[in-house]
């Protein structure tokens, strides 16, 4: 049997890897600009993870959300004292789009509507709503088009009060950066008024933390910067720092039942374990300060780089656009520098997500290669 062939793979092999960095077959070290995709948040095979996670599944690894779990509890403790988002109530599943589809069904459950407001360049996953909530047709099936969602510009508050006067609209769902679409960000004038819009319409604010939140952008979520208090957050990726957890921030004004909501797999022990380290080494490491003062050191750097057209994101979410395709500069950093980078639906942008334990020493061997390249 073959595997299902949807990724282009670069011909490397990871055996292992250690913080920033890692290891293929052959031992060759690799620098870890990507971080698996945004997902690694306190560096690959940290102690504390791989102990938790190896004490927690040498005494129960699973059982079902039919019994008691105290971790559960904890996480929730901990994720509200870290984020200082009081107020909400948390549901946990396994990955960003079920975080994101599970936004946008309590969203319409609560309204009793059923229309999404989603952006130009969205990237909200691959399940049912969430995938008719991206901006990209190529991976909206024809049985997602059964989802009625309305694609707006960033920023454009005229067309989303038309559309929220005259629409059944439950949600408004947003990435306060956008990831996959390219980093881009509007202004904390557009964000308050987007929430005093959806307060004034009855509508629901999803704010996608998928990507930004844990603290990638130095906060704990990219919308804290803008002031404003999203009826839903989802999360994900940098939750379990590699472990498969995801999960929704609820305003505690929207009511719980038995049965609206569920899941087999998602809060397993196993999971809250991985993800109540990664708060544990992010709070004791300090990783939220090191994301600032890393990501400030990384954009005075990139200013002498004479090629880079703009800098985009914030924290260690990052973009470098240029004014030609970025394809042969990663294949370059990848095989001649050995760095990992990430992409975006921008062809013209380099995207880099590092682990928040990165170094200043890794920003300067970075810029030397790209500086190399460049030239
Ligand atoms: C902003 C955002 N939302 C949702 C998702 C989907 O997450 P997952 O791949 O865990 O389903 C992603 C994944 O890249 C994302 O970047």
């Amino acid at each position: 049997m073959n595997l299902f062939n949807v990724y282009p793979l670069f011909d490397i092999t990871p055996v292992k890897a250690e913080d920033v960095f890692v290891f293929d077959e052959k031992n060759t070290k690799y620098l870890d600009l990507y971080g698996g995709h945004a997902v690694i948040s306190i560096g690959h095979s940290h102690p504390e993870y791989v102990k938790s996670i190896s004490d927690q599944v040498s005494k129960l690894g699973f059982y079902s959300n039919s019994i008691q779990n105290p971790l559960q509890v904890e996480l929730a403790k901990q994720i509200t004292e870290f984020s200082n988002c009081e107020n909400y109530n948390l549901f946990l599943c396994n990955s960003g789009a079920e975080a994101n589809e599970n936004a946008l069904k309590l969203a319409s459950f609560e309204t009793g509507k059923s229309k999404v407001i989603a952006f130009k360049n969205s990237f909200h996953g691959r399940t049912s709503a969430a995938v008719a909530a991206t901006d990209n047709p190529k991976i909206i099936a024809p049985i997602n088009t059964q989802q009625e969602v309305e694609f707006i510009e960033l920023g454009d508050l005229f067309a989303i009060e038309k559309s929220l006067q005259n629409e059944n609209v439950c949600a408004v769902i947003i990435e306060c950066i956008q990831g996959v679409g390219g980093l881009d960000e509007s202004t904390t004038q557009f964000y308050k008024a987007l929430e005093l819009l959806c307060n004034k319409y009855h509508v629901l604010l999803i704010a996608d933390e998928v990507q930004s939140g844990f603290g990638r952008t130095g906060d704990f979520f990219a919308f804290q910067k803008h002031g404003i208090k999203p009826n839903i957050i989802s999360m994900a990726k940098g939750m379990g720092n590699g472990f498969p957890i995801g999960g929704i921030l609820i305003n505690n004004n929207i009511e719980a039942s038995y049965g609206l909501l569920g899941t087999t797999f998602g809060g397993n022990h196993l999971a809250c374990a991985a993800s109540l380290a990664v708060i544990k080494v992010l709070k004791e490491e300090q990783l939220l300060e090191n994301t600032k003062e890393v990501s400030a050191y990384f954009i005075e750097k990139a200013k002498s780089i004479p090629q880079l057209k703009s800098l985009k994101g914030r924290g260690l979410m990052l973009g470098l656009e240029f004014d030609f395709p970025v394809v042969q500069l990663r294949n370059a950093l990848i095989h001649k520098h050995q760095m990992f980078t990430g992409s975006s639906n921008n062809p013209n942008l380099l995207r880099i997500l590092p682990p928040l334990t990165i170094k200043k020493v890794h920003i300067d061997v970075f810029i030397d290669a790209l500086k190399q390249e460049l030239k």
